[in-house]
C-alpha cells in the first residue's frame, strides 16, 4: 500500500542498488547538490519536520533523477543535523556511498554507522582535499548550513533543486548570505509528478 512516509523516503533518500557504477570521470573534482525545496526556499521547517515532502503523492516511485545523480556520486558531504534527520529515520541506512558528517559537536561515530559514516570538520578546502586523497572526487553536498557555506566560497558546482507547491514560512532555509553574487546556468528544468519543478543549474563563473 502507497504510504507518504515512505515514499518520502523513497524521494529523497532511496536506496541505490549494490554494484552501481561509481563516476569514472576521476579527472575532475565536482560538488554537487540535490534537494527538495519548499516555494519560499526552506528544506524543513520550523521544527526541522520534512512532513510537507508527503503533500505530493508518489504512487508509482518516480525516483526524479536520483538513482542517476547517486550513480555518479563518489560520496556524501553532509553536516551534523542533516545527519541527525537521517538517522531519525525509521528505514534501514539509505547510503551504499561512504558518508562525511562535518561535525564540531560530534566526537565519535555512533557504533551501527562505523565503516559507512566519517566524521570530518575544519576549514572547507582542508575537508575537501581529505576526502579527495581517499579518492572521493565527485561528491553531494547536503544540509542547509553546509550548502550555504560552500557556496560562500564558490565550492558549489551543480545544484539540482526540486520545488514544493507550499510556503512554509520559515524553518531551515537553503539559501543564506553569500559575499558576492554568482551566475548559474540552467542545464534543464521538468516538471515531476504533475506538481514539482526541478531545475538542474550548473555553475557558469569559474571557482576562486
Ligand atoms: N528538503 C530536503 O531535501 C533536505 C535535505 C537535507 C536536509 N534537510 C533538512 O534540513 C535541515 C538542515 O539543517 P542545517 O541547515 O542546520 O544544516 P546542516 O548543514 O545539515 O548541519 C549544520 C551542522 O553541520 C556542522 N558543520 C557545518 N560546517 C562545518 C564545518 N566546516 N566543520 C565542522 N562542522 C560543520 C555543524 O554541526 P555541529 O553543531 O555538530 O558543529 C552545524 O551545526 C535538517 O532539518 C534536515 O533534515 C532537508
Amino acid at each position: 500500500m502507497f504510504t507518504p512516509v515512505l515514499s518520502l523516503l523513497l524521494m529523497l533518500y532511496r536506496k541505490f542498488p549494490a554494484g552501481a557504477p561509481l563516476s569514472t570521470d576521476l579527472m575532475q573534482a565536482n560538488n554537487r547538490v540535490y534537494i527538495a525545496t519548499s516555494l519560499d526556499g526552506f528544506i524543513s521547517d520550523r521544527n526541522g519536520g520534512l512532513a510537507w515532502l508527503d503533500s505530493v503523492e508518489n504512487p508509482e516511485g518516480d525516483d526524479m533523477g536520483y538513482g542517476n545523480f547517486m550513480a555518479n556520486t563518489d560520496a556524501l558531504l553532509m553536516g551534523r543535523t542533516t545527519f541527525e534527520t537521517v538517522c531519525g529515520f525509521d528505514v534501514e541506512w539509505p547510503y551504499t556511498k561512504p558518508v562525511y558528517v562535518l561535525s564540531n559537536s560530534l566526537t565519535k561515530v555512533p557504533a551501527e554507522y562505523e565503516g559507512k559514516v566519517w566524521l570530518v570538520k575544519g576549514k572547507l578546502p582542508e575537508v575537501l582535499q581529505y576526502i579527495h586523497e581517499r579518492g572521493h572526487l565527485s561528491l553531494y553536498i547536503d544540509g542547509g548550513q553546509t550548502i550555504t557555506n560552500f557556496l560562500a566560497q564558490g565550492l558549489i558546482d551543480e545544484m539540482i533543486l526540486t520545488v514544493f507547491p507550499v510556503l512554509l514560512g520559515g524553518g531551515h532555509p537553503l539559501f543564506g548570505d553569500l559575499p558576492v553574487a554568482q551566475d548559474f546556468e540552467l542545464v534543464n528544468s521538468k516538471v515531476c509528478l504533475g506538481k514539482l519543478v526541478q531545475s538542474h543549474y550548473r555553475r557558469k563563473t569559474g571557482r576562486p
